[in-house]
């Protein structure tokens, strides 16, 4: 590419050192959307142990990273969103941090980092950064001084607790990650509090040192050009004075209403953007498992103060079997409702997040769609369609773009994940459940099914790694890869390339008000979007049976700006003339009247 076009490009996309919200021009309807392009953005999530290795350890790293950069600018995502890159002893894959200020080793070196950033930059690529302060690593120097004595001048950045007695903790709470959420440490004979692994101990937000502390690393990174922030488990910095035991589920209490959008939480983030993220143009989202719309309006509110957008699981929060493992669907009925929801709910106060999967969900089209091969590209593209016409901003997770699948798990030591690993142990070795039972659900439901390497091409380990990656390739990378689907015009690669640029073409895609259509359905997902005189229809079949369908009136006739079966695109769009029709197995397409 030339030099010109980069720097061309630069101008245009370089964030300015201020926030501004440009005040839409566009008239009444949607007079309460101040623009923003983190609003008009489309982000791609990496997962950087998994998604290139350039040094052949099996590992993925920065320089892995930057080697694809222009894959990703075709793509034409704007954003790219790294899963944790900071020094890291790796007990959850880098959400362990144990210095906020340097660069995990097996990932490269803090001059990688950079290079990376500047070769993100040239190509109008902003590169967001993992925040995961609500714990630090065991071994973070904080809470290295923190352990040795109770008059450590660090002591209290962390959750100490006196036991209730001999062996027993300060109170029932179980940890995300299987276990008591306390850890009884020698030194001092007390516990100290870790919602997630015994290595991840929760830090003291209301120590007025520990925020200090976060601020300024935050702040170092901004000064070094960042262009935003994904706030690891964000509502849960805040906890209770009191800690009372919680409501058992399984074996121990959930922690859940003392640790959960806890008392100081917005006041907290209300500091956070005063002190940092109002000085920079910088796009933030929080990670707020359970978080309701109410909340979201406050933890996202268009001038509440806090953060730019949140993620709700409430659509990827199946009723489980065991805790949250299932091998069970979500009724369609029930998606649209949670979907539709929040749709509402936010439109003109606060800005939604949009995603089928992450590094901690199973892969979009094994869960939402069919992986089994006649459906699988069709499924995918439906699946992208129905999230892409929404409104909000896209998240699209490393592998999505290309239809990637679950992995087919046959026995646990296949497992890398230490939550998949303690899982099994707790409900399955301990006899809670028999393995027959279980296995389904925690094949179908394990975070390593989202963290197998990157499909690049059909060769040797896909072309992830000249060695033997950390984790196994998924056994279809012969047939679903990066390298095969760019050279095919009708590849789900290509269709997401088109979403994404509709998105920038149309900004009622971006800003229109939704309205759901045939509610009661379970086939189909049909809904409306509208911007003053533009109208999406959008019309997407679940399941893989034919099922009738009448566009209605004011849709007959409409455009078809994308179609996931080829004869409905292009020269057979006379088929829209008529309303009845019949949609084929995960049909989709949007219409829009001009
Ligand atoms: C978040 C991350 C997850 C991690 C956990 C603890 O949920 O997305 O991967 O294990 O926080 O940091
Ligand atoms: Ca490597």
């Amino acid at each position: 590419m030339a030099l010109g076009i980069y720097l061309s490009g630069l101008a245009e996309v370089r964030p300015k050192r201020h926030r501004c919200y440009e005040k839409n021009k566009r008239g009444k309807e949607d007079i309460n959307m101040n623009r923003a392009w983190w609003k008009e953005a489309v982000i791609y999530q990496i997962y950087p142990r998994s998604f290139m290795d350039s040094n052949g350890d099996g590992i993925g790293d920065l320089k892995g990273i930057t080697s694809r950069l222009d894959y990703l600018k075709y793509l034409g995502i704007d954003v790219v969103w790294m899963s944790p890159v900071y020094k890291s002893p790796n007990d959850d894959n880098g959400y362990d941090i144990s210095d906020y200020q340097e660069i995990m080793e097996e990932f490269g070196t803090m001059e990688d980092f950079d290079e990376l950033l500047s070769a993100a930059h040239e190509r109008g690529i902003r590169i967001v950064m993992d925040l995961v302060v609500n714990h630090t690593s065991d071994e973070h120097r904080w809470f290295v001084e923190s352990r040795k004595s109770k008059e450590n001048k660090y002591r209290d950045y962390y959750i100490w607790r006196e036991g209730k007695g001999e062996n027993t903790p300060p109170n029932n709470w179980g940890s995300c990650f299987g276990g008591p959420a306390w850890e009884y440490d020698q030194e001092t004979g007390m516990y100290y509090l870790h919602l997630f692994s015994k290595k991840q101990p929760d830090l003291n937000w209301d120590n007025e040192k520990v925020r200090r502390e976060v601020f300024d690393m935050m702040t170092w990174w901004c000064e070094k050009g960042i262009d935003g922030f994904r706030m690891d488990v964000i509502s849960m910095i805040s906890k209770t004075k009191e800690m009372p035991d919680g409501e058992i589920n399984g074996l121990y209490g959930s922690f859940d209403p003392y640790c959960v959008h806890g008392p100081n939480v917005h006041r907290y983030l209300q500091e956070m953007n005063r002190e940092v993220l109002s000085k920079y143009d910088i796009m933030t989202v929080g990670e707020t498992a359970g978080v309701t719309t109410e909340l979201a309006k406050q933890y996202a509110g268009e001038d509440t103060g806090e953060l730019n957008m949140v993620f709700q699981f409430e659509h990827v929060s199946d009723p489980g079997k065991y805790g949250k493992w299932t091998d069970e669907r979500m009724p369609l009925t029930e998606l649209k409702k949670i979907m539709s929801h929040w749709q509402t709910e936010l439109y003109g106060k606060a800005w939604n997040s949009l995603f089928w999967d992450n590094h901690d969900q199973p892969r979009a089209v094994s869960r939402f769609g069919d992986d089994r091969p006649q459906y699988r590209e069709l499924s995918a593209k439906m699946l992208a369609t129905c999230l892409h016409m929404m409104q909000g901003t896209p998240y699209i997770y490393q592998g999505e773009e290309l239809g990637m699948t679950n992995y087919p798990f046959s026995s646990p030591d296949e497992f890398r994940d230490i939550e998949s690993i303690h899982a099994y142990e707790e409900w399955c070795e301990s006899g809670l459940v028999s393995h027959e039972e279980f296995w389904p659900c925690i094949v179908s439901r394990s975070r390593d099914n989202a963290r197998t390497p990157m499909q690049w091409d059909d060769t040797n380990e896909a072309g992830f790694t000249t060695g033997k990656p950390w984790i196994a390739v998924n056994l279809n990378y012969k047939e679903i890869n990066a390298k095969t689907e760019t050279e095919d015009p009708e590849s789900v690669f290509h269709y997401y390339r088109k979403l994404i640029a509709l998105r920038k073409e149309h900004p009622v895609i971006v800003y229109g008000n939704y309205e759901l259509l045939l509610a009661d359905s379970e086939e189909l997902f049909v809904y409306t979007r509208t911007l003053e005189e533009k109208k999406l229809l959008v019309v997407c079949n679940f399941t893989d049976s034919e099922v009738p369908f009448s566009i209605p009136e004011a849709f007959v006739g409409a455009d078809c700006l994308i179609a996931n079966r080829v004869e409905r695109g292009g020269e057979a769009e006379s088929r829209y003339d008529e309303a009845e029709t019949v949609l084929g197995p995960y049909e989709a397409f949007v219409l829009m009247t001009v």
